[in-house]
This record gives C-alpha cells, sequence and structure tokens, in this order.
C-alpha cells in the first residue's frame, strides 16, 4: 500500500514564496480511491472527498460524490451553502429544479433538503459553513455534522488505508 508521500501527494501541496502556507493546489492523484470518504448511515452510496478545513472558522470545502440511486439524508445548514456541480445530475425532493454540470447552487440558511441522484453517478463542490443538521421528517434533528467530527472521520480513514493519520493536516487553514 502506497503511502501519500509515495502516491504523490506530498508534491501536491503548494506552499506561497513567503511560507504562509496559505495556498492548497491539488495537482497530483486525483484517481487515488482513497482520498473519498464513505458518509456512514445518513446516506447511501455517499462519498465526499474534503478539500481544505477553515478552523478559525468552522467553514469546509469539499466535493461530495453520490452514485447513480444514492442519496444523502435529509438536512439543513445554519448558515449559506455553495455549491458548484462538475459531474451528473440530482436535485433535492423538497424542490422543483435539477442540478446540472456547471449549475451553481446555493442554499438558504435553514433550507430542509434530501438529495437524490437518479442519474448517472454525480460530483459536486460544496462550501459548507458551520454545522449540518441532519432531521427527520418533524424537523428534529437527528445528528449533527461539524468540523470537529468530519475532520475525525477523515482522519480515521486516512489512517485505515494507507494515507496516514496526519493527511488530513494538510488541508486546515
Ligand atoms: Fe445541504
Amino acid at each position: 500500500m502506497k503511502d501519500a508521500t509515495e502516491a504523490g501527494f506530498a508534491s501536491a501541496v503548494q506552499l506561497t514564496g513567503d511560507g504562509s502556507f496559505m495556498e492548497i493546489v491539488e495537482l497530483t492523484a486525483r484517481d487515488d480511491e482513497r482520498v473519498w470518504i464513505k458518509e456512514p448511515g445518513i446516506g447511501v452510496d455517499v462519498w465526499w472527498r474534503p478539500l481544505m478545513f477553515d478552523i478559525a472558522n468552522g467553514n469546509h470545502v469539499e466535493i461530495l460524490r453520490v452514485r447513480k440511486g444514492g442519496s444523502l439524508g435529509k438536512h439543513l445548514h445554519a448558515t449559506p451553502v455553495h455549491g458548484f456541480v462538475l459531474e451528473g445530475r440530482w436535485r433535492y425532493l423538497e424542490h422543483d429544479w435539477v442540478a446540472e454540470p456547471g449549475a451553481y447552487v446555493y442554499e438558504p440558511a435553514g433550507d430542509q433538503h434530501t438529495l437524490v441522484c437518479e442519474e448517472e453517478e454525480m460530483k459536486t463542490l460544496f462550501h459548507i459553513s458551520g454545522p449540518i443538521l441532519y432531521v427527520d421528517d418533524d424537523s428534529n434533528v437527528i445528528a449533527m455534522d461539524d468540523n470537529k467530527s468530519l475532520i475525525q472521520r477523515a482522519r480515521e480513514h486516512y489512517a485505515s488505508n494507507g494515507l496516514g493519520t496526519d493527511f488530513v493536516n494538510r488541508l486546515f487553514r
């Protein structure tokens, strides 16, 4: 099993000239399946790949990947979410539009939505601020994710597949 350096990830982090470590540029290992983290429980055939964790403000950027027939449970966000569709088509059960490649999606704070992918596999870049609250049909919160839980899950995932416990640290800003 290749570790992160052998897989080419070490060269993917670009540092600024003054050494302030502010830039992240993903150049290599795009097809390394190990970067994808399977959603437990709340999602069906859902994976996510973290790209950046804003530690001070509780935001993060990820690519969400949902296979055909997959879904992500009903949830809401305390603050707005921005999305850009890279591949595939998907929709929210609660709305009448379909997101397709090149579409920008804005999720207002408090909007409850259930993501379904009924056609080919989708990939969408999301910038998510603050916690993700999963709710039941009566709007009771049944689960929650935030940077702390997501980072912990990513750390365990990368530790188990050879990329290493510290692999997620390179995404911290
Ligand atoms: Fe959402």
